[in-house]
């Protein structure tokens, strides 16, 4: 088993990537700690892991970082160490720019962008006395390039990869690890979760997420990277071209941009 005894902690575990992700270690002998919003969710998600009882269910909002002290004085008192922390926790976004309101974007940014990185940096202290752990960040294509309909999402994506990468150099000497996944579309209820201009859930799922890889195989890319020690990893199908278009060709990966569409789904 790859990850027996290790220490896992994942955030948005309650559903989709998180879910499947907090699945998959348990299966390689990981001792988890689940967070999310939703305790019952977690609840249901640590029973379907292997050995549940060997798992913690810490529920915790992305957006108050205020409580992510206590959240790692917690798991640190159950289970004495952190050696990986997956940064999955995030919502998406169905809204033209010029229609989203500022407090949709700061919310967007609080909990892709901010909530990540104070996480990080209050499971940091106890990595370093270790002298170990693996920091993951899920990303996105959208951490690459931008299209219609996802302004703030792709913004606060390209965001995680300036920071991580800037971390992943700082921490190198200590021998401490920064992974950067960036899936393309993954059929999970992120659609049906991300938020409209004013803060109002979108309906139904979009027809490119549908035809996406399942989270289980999104997963299995992420273990495979934690074991690896992988800088960064593209995880989908045809769409993860769009990132070699945009490092290549980039005047041809905008004309494509620019003749795709967005429709504003109805207000949930
Ligand atoms: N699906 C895709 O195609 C795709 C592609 C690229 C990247 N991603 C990224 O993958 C990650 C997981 O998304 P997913 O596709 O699995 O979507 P999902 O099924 O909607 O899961 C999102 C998770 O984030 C949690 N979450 C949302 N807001 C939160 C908050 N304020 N505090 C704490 N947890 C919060 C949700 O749990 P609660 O509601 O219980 O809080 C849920 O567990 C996200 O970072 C997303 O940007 C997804």
């Amino acid at each position: 088993m790859k990850f027996s005894e290790r220490i896992v902690w994942v955030t948005g575990a309650s559903s989709g990537i998180g879910e499947a992700t907090a699945q998959a270690f348990a299966r390689e002998g990981a001792h988890l700690v689940l967070s999310s919003r939703r305790p019952d969710e977690l609840a249901r998600v640590g029973q379907s892991c292997l050995h549940p009882e060997r798992h913690t269910i810490l529920p915790l909002d992305l957006t108050a970082s205020e409580t992510f002290a206590a959240a790692v004085g917690t798991v640190l008192a159950r289970h004495g160490r952190i050696d990986v922390l997956i940064n999955n926790g995030g919502s998406g976004q169905r809204a033209l720019a010029a229609d989203t309101t500022t407090e949709v974007e700061r919310a967007l940014m609080e909990v892709n962008y901010f909530g990540p990185v104070a996480l990080t940096k209050a499971v940091l202290p106890a990595m370093r006395a270790q002298r170990s752990g693996h920091i993951v960040v899920i990303s996105s294509v959208m951490g690459h390039l931008g299209t219609p309909g996802r302004s703030t999402y792709a913004a606060a994506k390209h965001a995680l990869h300036g920071y991580f990468d800037s971390l992943r150099a700082e921490l190198s000497p200590e021998g401490l690890k920064v992974t950067v996944v960036c899936p393309g579309y993954v059929k999970t209820a992120i659609a049906e979760n991300a938020l409209g201009p004013r803060g109002e859930k979108t309906r139904g799922p979009s027809t490119a997420l549908r035809s996406g890889i399942s989270p289980q195989r999104c997963a299995a890319a992420i273990l495979r990277a934690v074991d690896r020690a992988s800088d960064e990893i593209y995880v989908g199908r045809w769409e993860i071209c769009g990132i070699y278009l945009q490092r290549f060709l980039p005047w041809l990966l905008r004309r494509i941009v620019r003749k795709m569409k967005f429709s504003v789904h109805a207000p949930r």
